[in-house]
């Protein structure tokens, strides 16, 4: 009776591990055997799947023989090596074995007395990252999901740090200043989505200029602040990015921080990206300046080797979020005493046990043992950029201080709005062929291939694999 209600009994769940124990060692065994992007065309993966779900119970040898028939071939494989896309990350085996784990506990960490280990590991996993980080000691860290989420997490506090009256009175049928956001061009979307749903409005997310590197220009923000003070408008915030997901370039930190200061305008610095390599020492310059910020996100589900999903936020002032967000029903009373309940914390209730896998990987690896990764990935990207540098018709399109390259196939016979369409050309061939994925960009409003570096397995080799057709790719399209 029981084996049937819980679906797998003893043996049968025992053969489903080793089944996945062994599909991922295989997997990680072979990358190569599967294409990075699959050839599949929209729609193709529903058309194999039912529209209805089985009323009766399928046996899991069917169900996984499904998994390895429609899933893994319909996958575009971030895991791989050759994956250069985006941001390139991969999974740690020891953070895929937490994950397992966490499913198995299924916490829902919203109270301390719902999950004490998920609460109380999640509380020391961020004092760890803290230190890694050198933050100031009085800053307390919380994990989201996102960085999108843990940016509009802070932009609603900082909203309601204004002192409106907003959590009460709400924003509408009132008389209330434009409230504004300052950002660059560069900075993610994420910090104008949020706009949108916090009711701040898209036109009052204002775009700073940057200086040739792609940073945030101090002095035109100071302009822009002190314009829209004396239109009578309200800052609500700035955003710095520490590696801009176009070019990874590093808005100048300490010198918004001293407009920010200057004005009481919360900072808020967005290092989704390169964030973690600032645990090395040689880049930690990146975050000079951050002890001045009031909050500070970056991803380990990024460039940590944690899977999906894991964003850190570093907050200055933790009570100004909790205010914002806590609402505690009845039934969600509890009788402990200063215990942190993380269902405070932002819009969720019931939360993932995360912090397991961060701190299987931080174990796992030793804070030595990511700064190599890290280390390895910039060099990597470094001598990427030294190739393309020196081949002629090519060129790098803006600095790449980190593991990100932009650059572009330019030779000297294609006008501007050729370059843009044959490097669109190029990138849709060599991503066809499934050996190798990359994305692309604009930069200075110019089409740019971009390559990343971020994946555990990624060899120099396969880097090499990249260049050698990307330049195979552009001579035999090349127009003649
Ligand atoms: C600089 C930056 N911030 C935020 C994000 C959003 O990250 P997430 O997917 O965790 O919301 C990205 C994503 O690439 C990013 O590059």
């Amino acid at each position: 009776m029981r084996q049937h209600s819980i679906g797998m009994d003893d043996e049968a769940l025992r053969d489903g591990l080793d089944r996945a124990g062994d599909w991922i060692r295989e997997y990680f065994a072979q990358p190569e055997a599967h294409r990075v992007m699959p050839a599949v065309v929209p729609g193709q993966i529903a058309a194999m799947l039912p529209e209805t779900a089985p009323e009766e119970g399928v046996p899991f040898d069917e169900i996984f023989a499904d998994f390895e028939r429609i899933v893994v071939p319909g996958t575009t494989h971030w895991n791989h090596p050759r994956f250069f896309a985006y941001f390139a990350t991969s999974s740690a085996p020891a953070a895929i074995v937490a994950e397992a784990l966490a499913a198995t506990l299924d916490v829902k960490a919203m109270l301390w007395r719902t999950s004490p280990a998920a609460t109380e590991l999640e509380e020391v996993m961020m004092r760890w990252m803290r230190r890694l980080l050198d933050l100031p000691p009085q800053w307390t860290g919380v994990i989201y999901d996102t960085a999108s989420i843990a940016g509009f997490t802070v932009l609603a506090a900082a909203r309601d740090a204004l002192g409106l009256q907003i959590r009460e009175r709400g924003m509408s049928g009132r008389d209330l200043p434009a409230l504004r956001i300052y950002i660059t061009g560069e900075t993610h979307s994420h910090v104008e989505k949020a706009a949108i749903a916090l009711g701040v409005g898209q036109e009052n997310v204002v775009r700073v200029a940057c200086d040739d590197a792609y940073r945030m220009r101090p002095e035109a923000l100071r302009a822009a602040v002190d314009a829209d003070e004396k239109a009578e408008m309200r800052p609500l915030a700035v955003v710095a990015t520490v590696g801009t997901t176009s070019t990874t370039s590093v808005d100048p930190v300490a010198a918004i921080a001293e407009v920010t200061r200057e004005r009481n305008i919360w900072l808020h610095v967005d290092a989704a990206y390169a964030g973690p390599a600032a645990i090395i020492p040689e880049f930690r310059w990146m975050l000079d300046g951050v002890e001045l910020a009031d909050s500070l996100v970056l991803n380990p589900h990024k460039w940590m080797f944690v899977p999906m999903d894991l964003s850190v936020l570093f907050l200055k002032d933790e009570s100004i979020v909790r205010r914002a967000f806590s609402l505690v029903p009845e039934y969600l009373t509890t009788p402990e005493a200063g215990v942190v309940n993380y269902m405070d914390y932002g819009l969720q209730l019931g939360r993932r046990f995360r912090a397991l896998k961060l701190w299987f990987v931080l174990r796992h690896f030793g804070a030595e043992g990511i700064r190599e990764q890290l280390r390895r990935h910039i060099a990597l990207a470094q001598e990427f950029a030294s190739w393309v540098s020196v081949e002629p018709g090519w060129e790098v399109m803006a600095p790449h201080p980190l593991s990100v390259v932009c650059f572009r196939y330019a030779p000297a016979e294609l006008d501007e709005t050729q370059r843009d369409a044959f490097n669109a050309e190029i990138l849709h061939a060599v991503n066809a062929t499934g050996e190798v994925f990359l994305s692309h960009t604009k930069v200075d409003g110019r089409y740019a291939l971009r390559l990343a570096i971020g994946n555990l397995r990624t060899q120099r080799a396969d880097v090499e694999h990249a260049w050698n057709l990307l330049k195979r790719e552009a001579l035999r399209m090349k127009p003649r």
